[in-house]
């Protein structure tokens, strides 16, 4: 047993070792998957042995039940705010008052360190054990948000020292932000899954902090820099420099760009040195922050009530400005979806000319009320596409217009579609130029028809030879059209030829969520399979009141699909594949009735099978697997680690299955 411990706690010392190097010393060791290994292994290990689970183990960072609502913490000291110093005569005046706070006599160093745009947070560690964390709030009060901390891989569930008992009390102070990559991906996945996208990576730090559920929270691109204390109990510093260097070495990420300066010049330069290197950095910063270093010479300033007199935030120029919306335009993206786009008179914001800005949907021009020759503010943060932040009413002029987004796709002249309840206008016709290669990408990916060695380059080209048009066209290729390419090589170009012929040997299911009709996915394409036994003209003829009889098509996806098919050209499209060699197989066939109308649940950690292979097991003897435990469950098959979904199934009298028994059951 002690043996098993011990392996299990150097598993673990292993792994936050690894987080450390990561996230603290940027400076890895291993690659992600062998990281990503070793965190499975840890996994295992613990699920075999529950009892081994400690409080800080790496996989106890994500919360099992979403909450109702978050409850609130004090701050033990209040987080105060900071002044700001506008330019450098406010900076140059308040390192002034400090000399004569401090009576001119001591030398004084200043820490310098970047303001970062995120959210601050405090984080409580008892005996060196995370107990829990908060938001700022007001400043005395702040919301209770430990659940969505601990998802954060950077924040240490314990500290990194042997005397972690000796550190009674521990408050850390820091930002939570997101980086401009992390929310540029997010933003991404966001708009290809049909949702708003967050206007800046503040608020999408903001929005992913304040999550019930903190599965969604661990999903987002979270990072934190620490900088500064609350209460301490077990150890003292003299400086700041000591405190942050202790940060670091407990485990707590520290801005690299700290500094120590001493004196007003210094200070100076470090500002301007920052606003330059701004836009390089990897978040995104709005000025700087400059701290007196030595903790008696702090005391001896003290604080004013919202803010200390130690410490001063230094803005940087405004990376906002006015111009002139000279017209609006919409403009069609790689999945059809139609954006408007302000074009406008060309200002430098921050170092950049800027002739665009987005304004996202029609929603958002109604919402802000902006129209062209309308004077409007814009702003840019660091790479996001500039946006207009409001319209300077007081310069309306009477001749501004109004702006609608056009009934009609302006790449193809098709009918545009908004589905009720989105923001985002689309093209959903097959045919459109501006989504040719978002189209082929999404046809040949993997769970579509899955075409081999297809890649992003040889679209890129084929699309703009004008070799494919459409998806059809991909099937009209030939041997010599490929070899022609640029740097494309006899064996390669046979490979493609070969895939391309054996993707035509498909199934209906994977051949309908290859054509990317909105809210289509992989599942529903198998669903609507079912539904119309494989036969793709009676899906093409449906009407709307047969699509929403099918279970799990409701009145949105129901439309969607009636409008995809009055497009004659999208019917041509399926033909012509279907004339050049395309078989629609029947995927997902009934291996039987067994599981007949049964709802199952799956849950706990499989060792049979994957998820994915249970779906796809239920689904094929005629069941249907779900990801709640209700009455109408019939079944619930419980895997390793089983919680709150068997506890439920239990209570409520569901059958409980092992893997063994629901494979005996479909056998
Ligand atoms: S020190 C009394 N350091 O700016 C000291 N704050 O306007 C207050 N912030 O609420 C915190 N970067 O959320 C400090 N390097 C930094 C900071 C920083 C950003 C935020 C923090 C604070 C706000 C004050």
């Amino acid at each position: 047993m002690s043996d098993k411990i011990s392996i299990v706690q150097s598993l673990r010392d292993k792994i936050n070792d690894h987080n450390y190097r990561y996230y603290v010393l940027n400076d890895p060791l291993i690659s992600d998957s062998e990281y990503d290994q070793l965190f499975r292994e840890l996994e295992n290990l613990e699920q075999k042995s529950p009892e081994l689970v400690t409080q800080d183990s790496p996989t106890q960072r994500v919360g099992t039940t979403p909450l109702k609502s978050f409850g609130t913490i004090q701050h033990s000291i209040p987080m105060l705010s900071l002044e700001n110093a506008m330019d450098e005569d406010e900076l140059r005046s308040f390192y002034e008052r400090l000399q004569k706070g401090l009576n001119n006599k001591d030398k004084i160093s200043i820490i310098a360190e970047p303001k970062l745009d995120g959210l601050g947070v405090e984080l409580v560690y008892e005996n060196g054990f995370f107990i829990h964390g908060s938001t700022r709030g007001d400043g005395i009060t702040g919301e209770n948000i430990s659940q969505n901390l601990k998802t954060i891989p950077s924040i240490p569930l314990s500290l990194r020292t042997n005397k972690r008992n000796a550190i009674q009390l521990l408050e850390v102070r820091g930002e939570v932000f997101m980086t401009k990559s992390g929310f540029d991906q997010l933003n991404k996945t966001r708009l290809a899954e049909g949702l708003d996208p967050f206007a800046n990576p503040r608020n999408a730090a903001a929005g992913s902090l304040r999550q019930l559920d903190s599965k969604i929270t661990s999903q987002r691109p979270l990072s934190i820099f620490c900088y500064e204390a609350g209460n301490i109990n077990g150890e003292t510093f003299n400086s700041h420099k000591e405190f942050l260097s202790a940060l670091k070495d407990w485990g707590f990420p520290v801005n690299p760009e700290v500094k120590v300066v001493n004196n007003i010049d210094e200070m100076i330069v470090y500002h301007s040195n920052l606003e330059n290197k701004r836009n390089t950095l990897p978040y995104e910063i709005d000025g700087t922050v400059f701290k007196v270093n030595k903790n008696e010479q702090r005391n001896v300033l003290g604080a004013r009530s919202r803010s200390p007199r130690w410490a001063i935030a230094g803005k940087f120029k405004s990376q906002q400005v006015t111009t002139i919306v000279t017209d609006i335009i919409a403009s069609v993206g790689r999945t059809g979806a139609i954006t408007p786009v302000a074009k406008l008179n060309p200002v430098n914001v921050g170092g950049v000319i800027v002739t665009n800005a987005t304004l996202h949907n029609q929603d958002e021009i109604i919402r802000k009320d902006i129209r062209i020759g309308d004077t409007v503010l814009i702003q840019r943060a660091g790479d996001v596409i500039p946006e207009i932040v409001k319209v300077i009413q007081g310069k309306r002029s009477s001749n501004t217009v109004q702006y609608f987004l056009p009934k009609l796709c302006p790449a193809c002249e098709h009918e545009v579609f908004r589905p009720e309840g989105e923001a985002i206008s689309r093209c959903q016709n097959l045919s459109c130029p501006a989504q040719v290669k978002g189209r082929i990408e999404h046809f040949i990916s993997k769970s579509a028809l899955d075409i081999d060695g297809f890649g992003e380059k040889l679209v890129n080209q084929l699309v703009d030879n004008k070799m494919i048009q459409t998806v059809d066209d991909i099937f009209k290729l030939n041997f010599q059209d490929l070899v022609n390419l640029e740097r494309m090589a006899e064996k390669s170009a046979q490979n493609i030829i070969d895939a391309i012929d054996s993707s035509k040997k498909t199934t209906f299911n994977r051949f309908v969520y290859a054509l990317g009709i909105r809210n289509v996915g992989s599942h529903l394409s198998k669903v609507i399979e079912r539904a119309f036994n494989a036969n793709i003209n009676d899906f093409i003829n449906a009407t709307f009141e047969a699509l929403e009889k099918i279970d799990e098509v409701g009145p949105i996806v129901a439309e969607t699909i009636t409008r995809f098919w009055k497009d004659r050209s999208n019917i041509d499209v399926v033909e012509s594949c279907l004339a050049l060699g395309v078989k629609l197989d029947s995927g997902s066939e009934l291996h039987s009735k067994k599981l007949e109308n049964k709802i199952i649940v799956f849950t706990g950690t499989l060792t049979q099978f994957s998820r994915a292979e249970a779906n796809a097991m239920t689904e094929s003897h005629g069941g249907k697997s779900t990801g709640s435990v209700s009455k109408n469950t019939d079944y619930v098959v419980a895997g390793n680690a089983a919680g709150s979904k068997l506890n439920k199934a239990i209570k409520l009298g569901v059958a409980v299955l092992t893997e063994e028994e629901f494979l005996k059951l479909i056998k």
